[in-house]
């Protein structure tokens, strides 16, 4: 296992996949695992996660997602969606408005993190129809989809990509 740095460092997307190795089931639960390790508003979880394998459900997601390729190329698909009732149950107009989707992110950040400990790429997708996703995954209705992870054997390497200087980003007072 990688320790954090340099797991973090080494997690760039990734959207060229091996279509002819699976990922081994263990490996995806050990990332649900993860992502569910995430903080949380109240410990409420306020998402859902979907995991699709099957081949013709990622097809329509690729559609559904301007056509990604990606998507449909690689083995698995994870929909994160957000579930702003539950968190609306508790913290009332801030859970449903902000919690829900922040709860959403952080444990789909950690799924990729995961993803990248467990030898595995991902890309995150948020170019997506949401009423095409919400019917090829079958969400409940109260379910908002926010991300889609596609997770699978990197068949590339990608370039680190730049990123804005801490001072630019940065205020300390
Ligand atoms: C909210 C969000 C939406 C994104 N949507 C897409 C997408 O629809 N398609 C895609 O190829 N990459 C998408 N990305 C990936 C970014 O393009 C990528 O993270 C960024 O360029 C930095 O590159 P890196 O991930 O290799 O560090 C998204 C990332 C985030 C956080």
């Amino acid at each position: 296992m990688w320790d954090f740095f340099k797991t973090v460092r080494h997690r760039h997307s990734v959207r060229k996949f091996r279509t002819d190795l699976p990922v081994e089931p263990e490996k995806i639960h050990a990332i649900l695992e993860m992502a569910c390790a995430a903080p949380s508003a109240g410990d409420l979880q306020s998402y859902h996660i979907t995991v699709i394998n099957d081949g013709d459900m990622r097809k329509q997601l690729s559609v559904a997602s301007d056509n990604q390729a990606f998507i449909a190329e690689a083995p698995i698909a994870m929909v994160i969606s957000s579930d702003p009732l539950r968190a609306a149950g508790k913290y009332g107009e801030r859970g449903q408005q902000l919690y829900a989707v922040q709860d959403a992110t952080i444990a789909a950040t950690y799924a990729q993190l995961a993803v990248v400990a467990a030898g595995l790429g991902s890309t995150w997708v948020g170019y997506f129809d949401d009423d095409a996703v919400r019917t090829i995954a079958a969400l409940s209705p109260e379910l908002n989809p926010i991300a889609i992870l596609s997770i699978g054997y990197p068949a590339e390497l990608p370039e680190a990509t730049p990123r804005r200087p801490l001072h630019e980003v940065v205020t300390t007072l």
